[in-house]
């Protein structure tokens, strides 16, 4: 199991989230933050900071959301980020490609 960032921080980028992770496994996106999750100890920190209610463990994504446990998953891969298990997000930094799932995300009018 791990939690996963869904739809609804893409283009909020809140952060709140990255201050409570224990061990630093939130990574940053153009349009939203991505969780590794081999990296991700299932504390639950960062659920109830999230203004906009983004992250949920991967067994309780709502239906409509189920594709984001890929979409978090395959941002660290070669065919995205390339980044894999750096273990730690500040010393990784900000990345500049979205997963295509999100890059292609409708901007909210
Ligand atoms: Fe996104 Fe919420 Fe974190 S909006 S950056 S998941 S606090
Ligand atoms: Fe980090 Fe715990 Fe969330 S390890 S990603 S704060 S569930």
């Amino acid at each position: 199991m791990a939690y996963v960032i869904a739809e609804p921080c893409i283009d909020i980028k809140d952060k709140a989230c990255v201050d409570e992770c224990p061990v630093d496994c939130i990574y940053e996106g153009p349009r939203m933050l991505y969780i590794q999750p081999d990296e991700c100890v299932d504390c639950d920190a960062c659920v109830p900071v999230c203004p906009v209610t983004a992250i949920f463990s991967d067994e309780d994504l709502p239906g409509e959301w189920k594709q984001f446990a890929a979409v978090n998953a395959e941002w660290f891969s070669d065919a995205v980020t390339g980044l894999g298990s750096p273990g730690g997000a500040a010393q990784a930094g900000p990345q500049d490609k979205d997963h295509t799932v999100v890059a292609e995300w409708p901007a909210v009018a």
